[in-house]
């Protein structure tokens, strides 16, 4: 049965620990949209934002949500200490060093170096402050796009401390591991269409982010367990379109397996595009600039320039290329990433 209770009972069946505030806002983006509709001088689907920059933990965002099932699962496995990777500016770390703060768990993240020629206001600012702030232990790794070998190295940071005594859980997010995050956005699947039937209104489209792709796989699989058939486009935040595809299907069937759901998402349901990444992981284009510009001044979100300003630049480009045309509305889900916008002060505003 393809139903939001059924998929609420099979997710009752996972450890989670509950620190975010939920349910998050479900708001119309009516200026965004008439400001669309005038330029492309037409008619278009009522734009809905899922407020998840609004989770609630040391200011919000998608994280929060994959998180409340990762500490659920490392608190069963009796861990003491939270041993993380991410990119310096990872939002994944400062929310789980919040998480371990509020847990009072010890927390390891390591810091990789994922954007080049980034100056001070990058490597201190944003998310490293606070995960100072917060008490993680800072761990740094020279190499950017490495997975495995950033992996391997926190492997090496667990191993030691177990050797202190300590009791470590590793937060990986690699597309071997059991995806237990992409549960956060089952529960927010289930969340999404409680509130659209609240508000009377179905949706025909669904846009997410897609980088570690928790957040994409949790969506399009919970919708679908939750008994929603639309497109849930993902927009790459990291990697190129092929790679991503083949990464969100392999942690697709990770996921089916970790629900013991059978097959549902057939491989042509996973759409990744690319068109908004620009030359990069954390790399600023026009069309980031201009997201963060329309969201600030039309709709009063924060964007922020590696994650939801691409995603909301998908959004936007995608409407513009005539993607919802005769659809009735349309959901943007968006993921935070507000500490990460003070790390690119200078180049959003360099005056
Ligand atoms: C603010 C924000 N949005 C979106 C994403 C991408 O989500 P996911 O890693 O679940 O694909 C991230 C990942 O770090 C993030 O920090």
């Amino acid at each position: 049965m393809r139903t939001p209770e059924a998929l609420q009972h099979r997710l009752n069946g996972f450890p989670r620990v509950r620190l975010g505030h939920f349910p998050t806002p479900l708001e119309k983006m009516e200026r965004l949209g008439a400001h669309l509709s005038e330029e492309l001088g037409k008619a278009l689907p009522a734009l809905w934002v899922k407020r998840d920059d609004c989770t609630g933990v040391a200011t919000g965002g998608n994280k929060a949500r994959q998180l409340e099932y990762s500490f659920g699962a490392a608190k069963a496995a009796g861990a003491d200490t939270a041993v993380i990777t991410g990119a310096v500016q990872s939002n994944y770390m400062r929310t789980a060093a919040a998480f371990a703060a509020k847990l009072g768990m010890e927390c390891h993240v390591q810091l990789e170096n994922r954007v080049e020629g980034m100056g001070e206001e990058y490597h201190k600012s944003g998310n490293v402050l606070l995960d100072r702030i917060f008490g993680a232990r800072m761990h740094h790794f020279p190499l950017g796009e490495d997975e495995k070998a950033a992996d391997t190295n926190l492997s090496r940071i667990a191993a030691r401390l177990k050797g202190e005594g300590k009791n470590p859980y590793l937060f990986t997010l690699s597309p071997e591991t059991k995806p237990t995050g992409a549960l956060g956005y089952m529960q927010c699947a289930i969340e999404v269409l409680e509130q659209a039937s609240a508000e009377g209104v179905s949706f025909d489209a669904v846009v997410v982010p897609t980088g570690s792709a928790a957040t994409h796989v949790g969506t399009l699989l919970g919708l679908r367990l939750a008994g929603y058939d639309g497109p849930v486009h993902g927009i790459c935040v990291r990697r190129d379109a092929e790679s991503q595809t083949e990464r969100v299907r392999s942690i697709v069937r990770l996921a089916e397996e970790m629900l013991a759901s059978g097959s549902v998402i057939e491989d042509d349901e996973v759409i990744c595009r690319d068109d908004w990444l620009g030359p990069g992981y954390g790399k600023m284009v026009e069309s980031t600039h201009e997201a963060i510009d329309l969201a600030g001044r039309l709709e009063a979100l924060i964007v922020d320039p590696t994650y939801t300003a691409k995603s909301f630049a998908g959004l936007i480009g995608l409407t513009r290329a005539g993607a919802f045309d005769g659809m009735g509305n349309v959901l943007y889900i968006h993921t935070g990433g507000l500490p990460g916008l003070f790390a690119y002060r200078s180049v959003i505003h360099p005056d």
